[in-house]
Order: structure tokens, then sequence, then C-alpha cells
């Protein structure tokens, strides 16, 4: 659950504050500093990158390099729904690709993207756990398997 410090009452500055208080000024403290960022946020704004720069004493293009390293960081604002594809194995072999492809058409978004109208955002993950319903699909919590370019459309027609 994304803990957003508006919705708990407080300005976005005042959440930052409360966030870089728990850290030591070092750098070694870059990494969870972006992973507590994100939790709040959902995303690495522009804005907490300069916030996370200022508090360590490094430039804004050290913290943005280090954290498009990680491929656990994004940089868009989540979407309302979140629709992940996945690309293990056992889906990749079932045509788990051509469902992305697919969807990437569909929603004119790529990969740790959020479409325009924010409705979306979009991953690609390794495994759900959940093989034998490969291909899969999952938009927020919910588990769609066997899937097929045409339940695809219709399940993205189904959340606004
Ligand atoms: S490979 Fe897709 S659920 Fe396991």
């Amino acid at each position: 659950m994304i803990k957003h410090p508006i919705k708990q009452g407080k300005s976005p500055q005042e959440g930052f504050k409360n966030i870089l208080s728990k850290h030591k000024r070092e750098n070694s403290e870059l990494i969870p500093l972006l992973q507590e960022v994100q939790e709040r946020l959902g995303y690495i704004s522009q804005e907490a990158v300069g916030q996370v720069a200022d508090h360590l004493k490094l430039s804004a293009s050290e913290v943005f390099g280090v954290a498009t390293f990680f491929s656990q960081f994004r940089f868009t604002k989540p979407g309302r729904h979140t629709i992940k594809v996945c690309l293990g194995t056992a889906c990749h072999v079932r045509g788990g690709a051509r469902i992305l492809d697919f969807v990437q058409d569909e929603l004119q978004v790529k990969p740790g993207g959020t479409t325009e109208d924010g409705r979306f955002s979009l991953e690609r993950i390794a495994c759900f756990g959940c093989c034998a319903l490969a291909p899969v699909v999952v938009v927020d919590d919910k588990v769609y398997g066997k899937m097929t370019p045409f339940k695809a459309m219709k399940i993205l027609n189904k959340y606004d």
C-alpha cells in the first residue's frame, strides 16, 4: 500500500523531511532513501531526486544515475491501476511476449511507464508463481490466466 504524504495530512515537503530525517547523510543511505521515497510516493519524482541529493550532498545527476541503474525504481507517477505482464519461462513459452506487445500497443505505453490518461501503469515481471495459468496478467491484485490478446482487450476495458 502506497502511503502518500499528502493523504497522511502532510505536505510533500514535510513528507520528505520526515523521510530524510531518518537517514544519515552518508552515501550508503542512498538506496534505502530512494526505496522509502518510492514506497511513500509510488515513484521517484524529480523533486525527490533533488531533495535526496541535497541531503546526501550529491548532485541530482549522481542520484538519478544510481537510481536508473536499478530496475526497482520508477520515475513516472503510477497509474490508477497497475497491469503486470509475466514473462517468466512458462509464460514466455506460452506467448507472454505476444500479450505484452498487445498491451503495449493498446495502451501506447512501455513497461515502466504510465498511460497519458493515468489509467494504467505497465510492468513486466519474471514469475507470479502461478505458472499453470500461463500466460498470466495481473491487474492490481487480480490474476488473469490463460491470457490471449482478445481476453486482454476485454480486461483492459473493465478498468476506468
Ligand atoms: S512464469 Fe508466469 S507465472 Fe510463472
